[in-house]
C-alpha cells in the first residue's frame, strides 16, 4: 500500500483552496473579517453599551432580513461589551438563545439557567427534566444575583419562541427584586411584524429601541469576501470574480452567507472540473445552484400543493406570453399537473391560500387588480425568482421529479400555450 501522503488518490495539495472553512455556512469570522457593519455595531452598542460602565442598559429589537449580519453583529458586540465591563470590574454576563430551537419558555429558561451554571461556579443542580418554568426563572435569578452585576441576553429569532412572557419577566425582573443585576435584551427577527404580534403589557414593559439592518449593497458585499479572500490559493480567484459575486448577490438579495456560498460554490466547480482559477463563469454557474438552493430552501417545508402550484405558475410563465397569471389561471394548470404525477388537487380556494403562504415566503408576489366593472377585483401573481429555479427547485422533491424539466418546458410553449385554451374552455 502506498503511504498515505504519497497516495495519488489523495491529493495532499489542494490546487483551489487554502482554507475552505473560511467560507462554511457555520463560520463564525473573528473580530477583524467583520466589515461593512460599523454604524449597526455602533448603535447596537449605543443601547446596551451601559452595562459596561455599571448603568442600566436599553433593550433593543433588530430587525432584518437574513443574512444581513444580525446575529453575527450581536453577539460580537455582547462579547466586547463583556470584555468592556470586566475592565471596569463590572461581571457582566452573556446569553444567546436561538430561539428556533428553544422555542418554548421552558425551553428558553432551561438554556439560560443552564448556559449561566456553566459560566459560573454555581453549585446548585438544575434538573434538565421534570421542573417547570418558574424553577428555571429561580435558577436565572439566583445565578444573576450571586455572580453578575449585569448581563446580556441575545434572544435571536425571538418570533419563534410561543409566548414572549420571557421579555417581561426579564424586564421587570430588577422592578419585581428578584434580582439586583441589570439585563439587557436584544432581540432579534426577520419579521418586522413582530411587535405587533406583542401583548400590549409586555410590550410596554420591555421597553425597547428598534434597529434595522438592511441587505447589503454590492460594496459591502465585496469587502466581506475581499476579507476571506485566503480562504482561496494564491492567485486562484481570477480579476473581477468578487465583483460579480458581490454584484449578483446584491442585485438578488444581498444576504452575506449567500454571497459567500456562491463563492465557495464557484471554487468547487473549479476544482471539480480541473480548472486552475476560479472565473467569472464558474461565478455564474454557481449563482444559478445557489439561487435554486435558495429557493429550495424556502420551499422546503412547503406542501407538496404548494410546490405544485408554483411549478404551475412557472410553467405558465415558461409556456405563455405573461409575467403575471390570475389565480384561476394556475389553478388550470395546477390541476392538469396533478393528473401527470397522480395527486389528488385540493380545491381552487385551497390553492389559493397555498399561494398566500408562498408570497409571505418570498418566492411569489401577488397583487390585487381591478377587473373592470362586472368581474370585480383579482389577484395577479408573478415570480420574484427566475421560473427556471422553481422548475428545479421543485423537481428536486423526490415524488415531484418526473415533472418535465424546463427545456421541455420551453420548448412546449407553442403548443402548451393552445393546450391551456384547451383547458380554459373547461372552466
Ligand atoms: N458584516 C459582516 N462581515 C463579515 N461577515 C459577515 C458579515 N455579515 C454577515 N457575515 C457572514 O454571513 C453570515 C450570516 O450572518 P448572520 O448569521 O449574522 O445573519 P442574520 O442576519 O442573523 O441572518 P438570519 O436572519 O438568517 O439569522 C455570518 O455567519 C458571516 O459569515
Ligand atoms: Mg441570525
Amino acid at each position: 500500500m502506498a503511504d498515505q501522503a504519497g497516495d495519488p488518490l489523495f491529493q495532499s495539495h489542494d490546487p483551489i483552496f487554502n482554507r475552505k472553512e473560511l467560507l462554511h455556512v457555520g463560520h463564525v469570522p473573528d473580530e477583524d473579517r467583520i466589515v461593512g457593519r460599523d454604524d449597526e455595531i455602533q448603535s447596537v452598542a449605543a443601547e446596551v453599551g451601559a452595562i459596561t460602565r455599571g448603568d442600566p442598559p436599553n433593550n433593543v429589537m433588530i430587525y432584518g432580513k437574513t443574512g444581513t449580519g444580525k446575529s453575527l453583529i450581536s453577539r460580537h458586540v455582547a462579547t466586547r461589551a463583556q470584555d468592556a465591563a470586566r475592565s471596569n470590574e463590572i461581571d457582566c454576563g452573556v446569553l444567546y438563545v436561538d430561539c428556533s430551537e428553544a422555542n418554548t419558555e421552558t425551553r428558553a429558561t432551561r438554556q439560560m439557567a443552564l448556559s449561566l451554571k456553566d459560566q459560573t461556579g454555581y453549585d446548585d443542580n438544575i434538573p434538565v427534566r421534570g421542573v417547570g418554568t418558574m424553577e428555571y426563572y429561580q435558577h436565572i435569578w439566583n445565578i444573576l444575583e450571586g455572580f453578575f452585576d449585569a448581563t446580556i441576553v441575545i434572544l435571536d429569532e425571538i418570533d419563534k419562541l410561543d409566548n414572549s412572557n420571557i421579555l417581561m419577566q426579564l424586564s421587570r425582573a430588577r422592578e419585581a427584586q428578584k434580582t439586583d443585576a441589570y439585563i439587557g435584551v436584544i432581540g432579534i427577527s426577520n419579521k418586522v411584524k413582530y411587535r405587533e404580534t406583542l401583548d400590549e403589557r409586555i410590550d410596554s414593559s420591555f421597553g425597547h429601541r428598534e434597529l434595522f439592518f438592511h441587505p447589503y449593497d454590492a460594496s459591502q458585499l465585496r469587502e466581506i469576501m475581499r476579507n476571506r479572500e485566503d480562504a482561496f490559493q494564491p492567485g486562484v480567484l481570477e480579476d473581477g470574480t468578487i465583483e460579480l459575486c458581490a454584484a449578483l448577490a446584491a442585485k438578488k438579495h444581498g444576504d452575506a452567507r449567500k454571497a459567500i456560498e456562491i463563492l465557495k460554490e464557484a471554487g468547487e466547480l473549479a476544482r471539480r472540473t480541473g480548472s486552475e482559477n476560479v472565473s467569472e463563469s464558474h461565478i455564474q454557474q454557481a449563482q444559478e445552484v445557489a439561487e435554486i438552493n435558495r429557493i429550495e430552501e424556502l420551499t422546503s417545508g412547503a406542501t407538496v400543493h404548494a410546490k405544485l402550484a408554483l411549478y404551475a405558475l412557472a410553467s405558465r410563465i415558461i409556456t405563455g406570453d405573461r409575467e403575471t397569471y390570475k389565480t384561476r389561471e394556475i389553478y388550470e394548470r395546477y390541476v392538469s399537473i396533478c393528473e401527470l404525477v397522480a395527486t389528488d388537487p385540493i380545491t381552487e380556494n385551497g390553492l389559493y391560500r397555498q399561494l398566500k403562504e408562498q408570497a409571505f415566503l418570498g418566492v411569489i408576489e401577488s397583487e390585487k387588480t381591478g377587473g373592470g366593472r362586472s368581474q370585480g377585483s383579482y389577484l395577479l401573481h408573478r415570480l420574484v425568482t427566475d421560473p427556471k429555479h422553481i422548475v428545479k427547485a421543485v423537481r428536486r422533491d423526490a415524488s415531484l421529479e418526473e415533472l418535465p424539466e424546463y427545456d421541455r418546458l420551453a420548448e412546449s410553449g407553442d403548443g402548451a400555450r393552445n393546450r391551456d385554451a384547451d383547458l380554459s374552455s373547461f372552466s
